[in-house]
């Protein structure tokens, strides 16, 4: 029998999602968020992890190294991958939202907005319809201080806490989008693969039941 392989963003949702395969006896020994091995091996269960960048597990779910993955909803709109997205995992939860120097309108601009963030896709595609000319400046971090330091005007970025924006003196302008892990799949996987994806699907289904009882 082939294994099942499974990809995981690695960082912020890492632990949650190892946490949940643990609760349904999957990868049990094996699994561990503080090891840096990239490949792990349940033998018993015919399962491997995969551990890779959150922005790379829909391309290895969409081409089919992984067959099922979890990742943030907010990967899987910018990426914009071939993929199944069968459930919210109701972890993870934060805001994709709009911000800026506290104070800042954005009707004060009159010629183009500079937006700072990591997120180009998802921000080209909600301000295409507000007629308003953009300047997409493409981030891969710390995103906050482009406000700070006059890169940009405004920037589109998660929230969780909200602290990362208090702390340097930026507030929200609007909720943009709701995110939380998501479990996808690839798409002939979920053909071909269907009994031990549907079991998979199933046991978390039923764990989560049991948790919000
Ligand atoms: C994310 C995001 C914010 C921060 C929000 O960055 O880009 O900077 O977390 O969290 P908060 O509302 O709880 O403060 P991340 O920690 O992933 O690091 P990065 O800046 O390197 O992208």
């Amino acid at each position: 029998m082939s294994y099942l392989s499974v990809a995981l963003a690695k960082g912020r949702i890492a632990e949650d999602s190892i946490k949940l395969f643990k609760k349904i006896n999957l990868g049990k020994t094996e699994l561990n968020s503080t090891s840096r091995k990239l490949v792990l091996k349940d033998e018993e269960e015919k399962i491997k992890f995969i551990f890779v960048k959150p922005t790379d597990v829909p391309t290895y779910v969409e081409r089919g190294v992984a067959d099922i993955g979890i990742v943030g909803k907010d990967t899987i709109m910018e990426e914009g991958k071939n993929i199944y997205e069968i459930m919210d995992l109701g972890f993870g939860k934060c805001k994709i939202s709009i911000a800026a120097l506290k104070g800042f309108e954005i009707h004060d601009m009159v010629t183009e907005l500079k937006i700072a963030t990591k997120y180009p896709n998802i921000a080209k595609n909600y301000f295409y319809n507000k007629g308003i000319d953009i300047d997409i400046i493409k981030l891969n971090g710390s995103v906050e201080l482009a406000p700070i330091m006059g890169l940009s005007d405004i920037i589109v970025d998660i929230v969780e806490t909200g602290r990362t924006l208090k702390e340097n003196g930026l507030e929200v302008i609007e909720d943009m989008h709701n995110i939380s892990a998501r479990f996808i799949s690839n798409k002939v996987s979920f053909k071909v693969k269907n009994n031990v994806i549907s079991k998979i699907i199933n046991k978390i289904e039923r764990y989560r039941e049991g948790e919000n009882r």
